[in-house]
C-alpha cells in the first residue's frame, strides 16, 4: 500500500490517517507509491484492457476495496485535435482535452470520485470544501451518490449561477460566505480540525489529486503512449496543475512514456501569485489579498498547492502567464466558434495563454501542444449571453424572418 508523505520534511503517515497538513512541519502532503510493487501489481492486472477512465487506472489509485467506489463515470474525456484553432494562433498539432464532458461538467470529478470513495472507506458520514464553484457541484453530487451529508461554503456574489444550481439541487448545504474563496477555505480548514466527524475534500486532500492525475495519464495514451510537448491549464488553487504532473512522472517513472510535458500554467491578471512568482523567478509567492477576474473559478489569491505547481512549471521546464479578462473572453467565444467546444471563462484561459504564448515566441509553432479546458460553458451562462449577440426578435410571419435573415423577400404569384 502507499503511504502519505509531506512535500517538503518527508515525515510518512499511514494512508488511513486523517491528516491535511504534516505533523511536524505543518506543509502539504502527497500519496507516495512503492514503484517496484506497483509495477508488479500492474504486470498482473488486466488495467489496459477497460475503457478510458478514472478508474481504467485502479490499480494506481490508493483505495482498498472496489466495492466502496462511489462513481458517476469519470474521465475519458475527449482530446480534441484542433486544426482551426492550430491554425488561427500559429500552430501546427493543437489538442483540447475538454475536461466540461466529466459528469458534472468539470475535472473536479476525476478528484471527487477518489475522494469520495476514501471518505466512504474511512467511515466519514459529513464531507465539506470551500468553493469558487465547481468543487461545491462535484463534492454535492458524489455525497448525493454515497449518501452522506454534504456542506459547502462559497464566497458571496460571484460565483457562476450554473454551479450553485448543482450544489443546490444535490442537496448540500449551501453556505454564502461574506468573504471571497480564500477566506472560506480558511474557516473550512478550522471547521476539518475543530470537528473530528466532518471529512475536507478541497485539493489540499492529497486523494482528490490521486484522482486527477488520470488526467495526465489519459493524455498520454490518447496521444498513442506519447507525452506532448507542452501541456497549458489554467490555475486557481493550483492542484490540478500539480495532479496532472504527478501522473506524469509517475507515466514516466513506469516506462509508459518516454518524455514529459513542459507543464504551462495561466492565471487570470487580477489573481495571478503564481505566475507572477515564476515571471520574477521566485521560489515563493506573493499572496493577492483581493483577487478578481471574470473567470470566478480560478479567482483566487493564496493557493494552497502552490510549492507543488511551482514545482511542477519549474521541474519540467516549463512556464506561466498571465492573460487578461478580454483575452479570455475573446478566446472563450474563438472556441466556441471554431471548434464547437464551449467552455467557462476559466477554462478558456488556457487558449488565452497558448494564443499570447505563441504570438511572444515562446511557443514553437512546431511544438504539440495539449490546452486542458477545465469546465463546461453552460456553468456560467450570464457570461456567455453578455457577450453574445441578442437573438432578433421577430413577427411569426416568413417575411419578417426571411427580413431579418437578409434574405430577399420575393412576392410569390402563382400562376393561374
Ligand atoms: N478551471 C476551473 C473551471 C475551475 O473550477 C478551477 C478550480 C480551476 C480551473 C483551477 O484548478 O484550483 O486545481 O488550480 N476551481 C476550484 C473550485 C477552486 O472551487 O471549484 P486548481
Amino acid at each position: 500500500m502507499p503511504h502519505q508523505e509531506c512535500i517538503n520534511c518527508k515525515s510518512q503517515y499511514d494512508i488511513d490517517e486523517i491528516l491535511y497538513f504534516c505533523k511536524k512541519c505543518g506543509d502539504i502532503l502527497e500519496i507516495k507509491f512503492d514503484f517496484k510493487e506497483l509495477s508488479q501489481t500492474l504486470s498482473e492486472s488486466n488495467w489496459k484492457t477497460k475503457p478510458l477512465s478514472v478508474w481504467r487506472y485502479r490499480d494506481f489509485m490508493p483505495i482498498h476495496e472496489a466495492a466502496n467506489i462511489v462513481t458517476l463515470n469519470e474521465g475519458g474525456t475527449g482530446l480534441h485535435r484542433s486544426p482551426r484553432l492550430a491554425e488561427e494562433v500559429g500552430l501546427k498539432e493543437l489538442y483540447v482535452k475538454n475536461e466540461g464532458e466529466n459528469p458534472t461538467g468539470s475535472f473536479k470529478d476525476r478528484g471527487m470520485t477518489v475522494g469520495v470513495t476514501k471518505a466512504v472507506e474511512l467511515g466519514a458520514r459529513h464531507v465539506i470544501c470551500a468553493s469558487t464553484g465547481n468543487t461545491s457541484a462535484s463534492l454535492a453530487a458524489y455525497a448525493a451518490r454515497a449518501g452522506i451529508k454534504c456542506t459547502v461554503l462559497i464566497p458571496s456574489g460571484k460565483i457562476a449561477y450554473g454551479k450553485l444550481a448543482q450544489a443546490m439541487i444535490h442537496g448540500a448545504k449551501v453556505l454564502q460566505v461574506r468573504g471571497n474563496f480564500d477566506q472560506a477555505l480558511e474557516f473550512v480548514f478550522k471547521l476539518a480540525e475543530k470537528h473530528k466527524s466532518i471529512y475536507l475534500l478541497n485539493s489540499i486532500n492529497p486523494f482528490r489529486i490521486e484522482g486527477q492525475k488520470s488526467l495526465g495519464y489519459e493524455i498520454c495514451e490518447q496521444l498513442d503512449n506519447k507525452a506532448p510537448d507542452r501541456i497549458i491549464i489554467p490555475v486557481g488553487n493550483a492542484g490540478n496543475i500539480s495532479a496532472v504532473w504527478k501522473g506524469l512522472t509517475e507515466f514516466h517513472q513506469l516506462g509508459f512514456i518516454k518524455t514529459l510535458p513542459k507543464m504551462t500554467g495561466i492565471q487570470a491578471v487580477g489573481s495571478a501569485p503564481i505566475a507572477q512568482a515564476i515571471k520574477t523567478g521566485s521560489d515563493k509567492i506573493i499572496t493577492v489579498e483581493n483577487p478578481e477576474t471574470i473567470a470566478t473559478a480560478i479567482r483566487i489569491g493564496a493557493p494552497v498547492s502552490w510549492k507543488k505547481a511551482i514545482n511542477a512549471i519549474h521541474e519540467s521546464h516549463g512556464t506561466a502567464e498571465t492573460v487578461t479578462d478580454e483575452e479570455i473572453l475573446d478566446a472563450q467565444k474563438i472556441l466556441a466558434r471554431i471548434e464547437g467546444i464551449f467552455v467557462e471563462p476559466a477554462s478558456a484561459s488556457s487558449i488565452a495563454g497558448l494564443k499570447k504564448l505563441v504570438k511572444n515566441g515562446i511557443i514553437d509553432k512546431d511544438e504539440r501542444v495539449v490546452c486542458i479546458t477545465t469546465g463546461h460553458g453552460l456553468k456560467d451562462p450570464d457570461t456567455a449571453i453578455k457577450q453574445s449577440e441578442k437573438p432578433i426578435e421577430v413577427d411569426a410571419e416568413m417575411s419578417a424572418i426571411e427580413q431579418a435573415l437578409g434574405l430577399q423577400t420575393r412576392k410569390v404569384i402563382l400562376a393561374r
